[in-house]
Parts: structure tokens; C-alpha cells; sequence
């Protein structure tokens, strides 16, 4: 269902590799909400990924950028002033990786390149992007920047390795660089913390069938999808939410509050 809650609103959506994606379903909300966007992701992740699919259906144009790369951010944000017509309104960060992860390195035996290289990608690509815009004072006031996250930033989760330290970098960077971008230009700036959803970056996680199932359990309402946090993402960005700033906002179906539901008790109890 469409509110039109984003009628005449600018972006840059990061993050779309195949329909999976939090940042697809994103961009298919936003577009149905009547707003405008531009797509970006890495180069290497467009050969594999279905983004002129994604496009086509939005009416986007798609700028590639490695989020790591200055270079390649400004680039981009110059790029959708001119093909977006003015300033940008909101932004998604929606980008994740951590080659530890990838490869199986063990949190206690990481290869730190690769710890490096996933803060880079997964962490400092979110200040490089606001100091991008922020130089380029490309935001329009009351413009909203968004940033997704995972709990292991508060709570131990083994499996999810270097990532957790990723995340919470990530976190802090948000409330950081949220007060200046508030103070100056009245551009707001949060996280949302996401149940575990099956797509690419999340199922690369060890053990991800038996997490997911587990949050499911847990939560009262059941895991958020990637849908879900399409929608909490267009709240985020329109007019509705002017004043939610500095957040790491919850989108997990109450797992968050929970110490143990029925459901995994009587799991517990049963494998005795
Ligand atoms: P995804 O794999 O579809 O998206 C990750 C994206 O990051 C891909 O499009 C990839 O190309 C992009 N990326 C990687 N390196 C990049 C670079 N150097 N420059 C630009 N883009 C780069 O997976 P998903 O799950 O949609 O991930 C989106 C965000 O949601 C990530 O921040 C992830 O950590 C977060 N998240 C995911 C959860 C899950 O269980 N899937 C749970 C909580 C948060």
C-alpha cells in the first residue's frame, strides 16, 4: 500500500546486489512511496548483482562507488545532484562485509587486513559518506541519513566476529557524526537494528540457519523481514519522523527486551 510519503523526496540508495537485499526492497518502497533515488554500489558488485533490474523498475540511474573510496563518493554525490535535480533528501547505508567472516577466520585468530578492510567497507564507509555530503553540503534540511546494524554491537553473538566490533564503530559514527549534521544542517542521522534476514551478506554468517531460528523463537512478533525494514526505512526518511535522531532503533520483533521465550524453553527442555 502506497501513503505517498515520500512524494518529491530525493536519494542515494547504497547496497541493492540481488532481490534479497534490504536496500532492493528499499528501493522498490521508496519508489512506490513517489520517491526519487539514485543506486550505488561497489563495481565488482554489479557484475554479480541484478541492479539494472532494479533500475529499470524505479526509473533509477545507477552510479557505481566503492564506499571506501573518497574519490568515488564524491563523485557520486556530485553525479546525483545533476541527475536528481538539487540536494538530497535521504540516504541508506546499507553495506556490509567482513572477509574473516567470509573466509572462517576465528575472532580469536584474525587475519587483521582483513579485520581493516572490513571496518573500512563496513564501518568508516558510513563517516566517509556523511563528510562526503556534509562537505558538499549536498543534504537538504530535515533530510534523513539511515545506516543498517545488528545487535552483536551490544550483545555477544560468537559467530558474528569481527563484525560486531564493526557494527558498534558504526553505531557510534552515527550518534558522532549525527550531532554536527544535526546542528549544522538540520539533517538527522540513525541506525536500525535488524532481525538476522536471509540474504547474501547475512547468510555468509557460520551457523545462520540456527540463528535466524533462534531470534525467530525468541521474538514475540516473530523476525522482521527485509520488507519490514523497507517500511521502517520509509518512516525513517519521510516527514513523519522529523525529529528521531542520535537513535539505534530497534526492528527485531521485540528480541532485543527478550531473556527467554516459551518457545525456546520448551526447546531447551525437550533436548535434555
Ligand atoms: P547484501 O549482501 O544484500 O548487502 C550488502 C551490500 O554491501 C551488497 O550490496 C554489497 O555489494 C555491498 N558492499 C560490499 N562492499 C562494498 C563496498 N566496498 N562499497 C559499496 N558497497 C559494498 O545483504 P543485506 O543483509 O541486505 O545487508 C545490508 C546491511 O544490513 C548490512 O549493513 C548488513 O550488515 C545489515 N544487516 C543485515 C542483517 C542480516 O541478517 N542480513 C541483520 C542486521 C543488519
Amino acid at each position: 500500500m502506497s501513503y505517498n510519503l515520500l512524494k518529491g523526496k530525493k536519494g542515494i540508495i547504497f547496497g541493492a546486489l540481488d532481490e534479497n537485499s534490504i536496500a532492493w526492497k528499499t528501493a522498490e518502497r521508496v519508489h512506490e512511496e513517489g520517491g526519487t533515488f539514485v543506486l550505488t554500489n561497489a563495481p565488482v558488485a554489479m557484475r554479480m548483482g541484478q541492479i539494472n533490474e532494479l533500475a529499470e523498475k524505479t526509473g533509477s540511474q545507477i552510479i557505481p562507488a566503492d564506499a571506501t573510496s573518497e574519490e568515488d563518493l564524491q563523485n557520486l554525490v556530485e553525479k546525483s545532484m545533476e541527475i536528481l535535480g538539487g540536494k538530497i533528501d535521504f540516504v541508506l547505508h546499507s553495506i556490509g562485509m567482513s572477509i574473516n567472516v567470509r573466509k572462517g577466520k576465528h575472532y580469536t585468530d584474525q587475519n587483521y587486513a582483513w579485520t581493516q578492510k572490513g571496518t573500512d567497507v563496513s564501518a568508516m564507509s558510513f563517516h566517509k559518506t556523511m563528510q562526503t555530503l556534509y562537505k558538499a553540503d549536498a543534504m537538504n534540511e530535515w533530510g534523513s541519513i539511515v545506516a543498517l546494524t545488528y545487535m552483536a554491537a551490544q550483545r555477544v553473538f560468537p559467530d558474528y566476529n569481527d563484525m560486531a566490533d564493526n557494527k558498534a564503530y558504526l553505531e557510534s559514527i552515527a550518534r558522532s557524526f549525527g550531532y554536527f549534521f544535526g546542528r549544522d544542517k538540520k539533517v538527522r542521522v540513525n541506525t536500525i537494528s535488524q532481525s538476522p534476514t536471509p540474504t547474501t551478506a547475512g547468510s555468509g554468517v557460520k551457523g545462520f540457519d540456527g540463528f535466524i531460528a533462534y531470534a525467530d523463537k525468541m521474538s514475540p512478533l516473530g523476525n522482521a523481514t527485509a520488507m519490514d525494514c523497507a517500511n521502517y526505512i520509509v518512516s525513517l526518511f519521510s516527514d513523519l519522523t522529523k525529529r528521531v535522531t542520535l537513535q539505534n532503533l530497534y526492528n527485531d520483533g521485540g528480541f532485543s527486551n527478550m531473556g527467554v521465550s516459551d518457545a525456546v524453553m520448551d526447546a531447551f527442555v525437550e533436548n535434555q
